[in-house]
């Protein structure tokens, strides 16, 4: 499971890369440790425990539904548009947004300690994709990195990446942009203070956190 990745600007702050913490997140999707294989072995285990509880020899047909529940369609906004995406119980929003909606703006590289690379807005906060359900967040906003340039109109935060350096090797700097949009959309008057704690659920390997922090703050003091 995700309980080992922190709540987007719940973390401790623009620093080195350290082992991320405990979240929040109630709606994680299966992780590393807890594989199609053990799921399956597990409900077994629970149907068996069931069947020997109630003397009967075999799961009712109503188990076997509850447990085989397939995919289903259903209807997320993001970036204001309306759309279709067929999923099932496990299917993370990162999967729904990369796989079916080719919005690859968001990444997953939570294997190799980089962190907050799926970051998106679920209603104005910053949400890790990965570990977040696709059927949990029906009828909320969602908002990815490429609702932040539409072709005329670039948003601020993508320009002072640029101006203060903040790129680093690029694979996390969308998901570094995302939460820092959402993070300036509700404190847009920032310290420094309030920056390295906001944005502290970003973890790089490149770290040119420096850049970043300079961006936020400049878009604090200028209005963001
Ligand atoms: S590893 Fe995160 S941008 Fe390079």
């Amino acid at each position: 499971m995700s309980g080992s990745r922190k709540t987007p600007s719940s973390g401790p702050g623009l620093r080195a890369p350290s082992a991320p913490q405990a979240n929040s997140h109630s709606t994680d999707p299966p992780r590393s440790g807890f594989s199609r294989r053990s799921f399956l072995k597990g409900s077994g285990a629970a149907v068996a425990a069931t069947a020997i509880a109630t003397g009967a020899e075999q799961a009712t047909a109503d188990d076997e539904q509850q447990i085989t529940s397939g995919p289903e369609k259903i209807t997320l906004n993001v970036n204001g548009e309306n759309r279709t995406v067929t999923v099932e119980p496990r299917t993370s929003l990162l999967e729904v947004l990369r796989d079916q909606l080719g919005l690859t703006g968001c990444k997953d590289l939570q294997d190799i300690y980089v962190d907050g690379a799926d970051t998106v807005m679920v209603d104005g906060k910053a949400t890790y994709a990965g570990t977040t359900f696709a059927l949990n967040v029906e009828g909320k906003a969602i908002r990815t990195v490429e609702s932040l340039r539409d072709g005329r109109n670039i948003d601020p935060v993508i320009e002072g990446f640029v101006k203060h350096d903040g790129m680093q090797c690029g694979y996390c700097t969308p998901g570094f942009v995302v939460a820092t949009r959402a993070f300036l959309d509700q404190n847009p008057t920032a310290t420094l203070e309030d920056v390295q704690k906001g944005l502290g659920g970003n973890i790089c390997r490149c770290g040119t956190y420096d850049g970043i922090t300079k961006c936020a703050l400049e878009l604090a003091k200028g209005g963001a």
